[in-house]
């Protein structure tokens, strides 16, 4: 493992944080509120990091120009927002780069990212350490005989998983035998790619889900909070899946014997696990549970924060987050305390019409000017003439404190009525369902 020879401390730092949307805003915000930021550039960022950083136009898979880049600039501290670049190898890429020395990643090497790059590997890591999940068999051209078999050997609904990155497409859930076992045959000849020449098959649990947040040194960690996000375009959790419509931290249901045993079973688990196979991940951990009658399992990890789950763990840590990147970066998460907002934080995303369809994009957005005791976090947005306008499915995200969920609701709905653009669509009923 690679352990850094001399603790870091800058007080002056330059940092470059990678990606665009309203996660990355809600970091940069945070960041930006740190006495030892220097200077904060985002790649390629959107409007709202605009306001509070410098927008670089780099794309966060160009490793070369990221790697040019922070090696002008004297950047002390990368940020990896997206799974891509981590799964494509960015920070082993900036780490054997000779001018580079002494830069600080947050986000796992490629060892570590795969946690997120290849749900099989995911599958095998929790076998191996005895963390809760869902039983399963993975598939590949060569075992499509037993695939078929485990299938009509499981109860509907079936759950089928492309193996690697389907941006967000990869799952599917069907509720009948046949045509499972057609969409197999259909996964492994190349539905998703090369995404899915392996193919997962898992039992599938029943509850409901929480996302549990960490960040980890490789050997200690912190747990950053609980989100529950709203995947559904519709009310009631009705029509297509998005990359999210909203979230609320904390989750009610998620007491404190629940937290307990996700720490216990799941967060240490992990976080051994990793270092047990030799795998130096410091970063961010995103735990998809199920929470099955108190039980929680892992459906997913992820290697990053969740968006739009970031726009409402952000506001609730009061720590400085600089501090706490330096802290992952030296091994010396230990030593620090967090501290949180005790109030509820809920976050009601803005989206184009059609979304997560075809969407029009280079719509005019009003009434900035008129938000008040809230957070508009900017995801889809760009600058054009002077002007903030749409540039992507999400677009904003109206982030709100309350003493109790439904007073940050009210808060982050009254916002929403004031923000306006064309075939602007929002759900009305996030975080609903935890309070009625
Ligand atoms: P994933 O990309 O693995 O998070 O899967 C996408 C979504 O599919 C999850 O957020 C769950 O809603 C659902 N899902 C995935 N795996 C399971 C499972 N084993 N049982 C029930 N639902 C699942
Ligand atoms: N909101 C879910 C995710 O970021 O993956």
């Amino acid at each position: 493992m690679n352990e850094p020879i001399t603790i870091l401390l800058v007080d002056d730092m330059k940092v470059l944080l990678l990606g665009s949307g309203g996660r990355e805003h809600a970091l940069a915000w945070k960041m930006a509120q740190s006495p030892k930021l220097e200077k904060l550039y985002v790649a390629p960022g959107n409007a709202g990091t605009a306001q509070i950083a410098e927008n670089v136009p780099i794309a966060v898979t160009d490793f070369e120009a990221i790697a040019d880049f922070a090696a002008a600039e004297g950047i002390h501290l990368v940020v990896v927002g997206p799974e891509d670049p981590l799964v494509g190898g960015l920070r082993d890429f900036l780490q054997n780069d000779s001018r580079l020395g002494g830069l600080m990643v947050v986000g796992p090497g490629k060892d570590g990212a795969i946690l997120e790059g290849s749900k099989d590997f995911a599958k095998h890591f929790m076998q191996r350490h005895h963390i809760p999940t869902a039983g399963y068999l993975t598939v590949t051209a060569d075992n499509i005989a037993e695939g078929r078999q485990f299938l009509a050997n499981l109860k509907p609904p079936y759950v089928l998983k492309a193996d690697g990155l389907a941006a967000g497409k990869g799952v599917l859930i069907l509720n009948d035998l046949e045509e499972a076992q057609r969409e197999l045959q259909e996964m492994l000849e190349g539905k998703f790619g090369k995404a899915s020449s392996r193919v997962v098959i898992e039992e599938f649990l029943h509850g409901i889900e929480i996302s549990v947040f960490a960040l980890t040194d490789g050997k200690h960690y912190k747990i950053l909070g609980s989100a529950k996000d709203y995947k559904r375009v519709g009310e009631g959790d009705t029509g297509l899946n998005t990359g999210g419509m909203g979230a609320v931290s904390p989750v009610p249901f998620a007491d404190a014997e629940f937290n307990r045993k996700v720490e216990e079973r799941i967060v240490r688990p992990t976080v051994e696990g990793l270092r047990a196979d030799g795998i130096d991940y410091r970063g961010f951990l995103f735990f998809g549970l199920m929470n099955t009658d108190g039980e929680p399992a892992v459906i997913e990890y992820n290697v990053r924060m969740g968006d739009p789950e970031t726009e409402v763990v952000m506001p609730r840590l009061r720590n400085d987050l600089l501090t706490l990147f330096e802290a992952v970066a030296n091994g010396t998460l230990d030593e620090v305390q967090l501290e949180f907002d005790a109030r509820y934080c809920t976050t009601v995303m803005l989206v184009a019409g059609g979304y997560p369809g075809s969407y029009e994009k280079g719509n005019a957005i009003t009434g900035f000017e008129r938000v008040k005791d809230c957070m508009v976090f900017h995801a889809g947005t760009k600058m054009q003439d002077g002007r903030v306008v749409t540039n992507g499915g999400r677009v904003l995200a109206v982030s709100a404190f309350g003493e109790t969920l439904p007073d940050a609701l009210q808060q982050s709905y009254a916002n929403v009525a004031e923000l306006k653009f064309k075939d602007m669509n929002y759900r009305r009923d996030i975080g609903r369902d935890l309070y009625e």
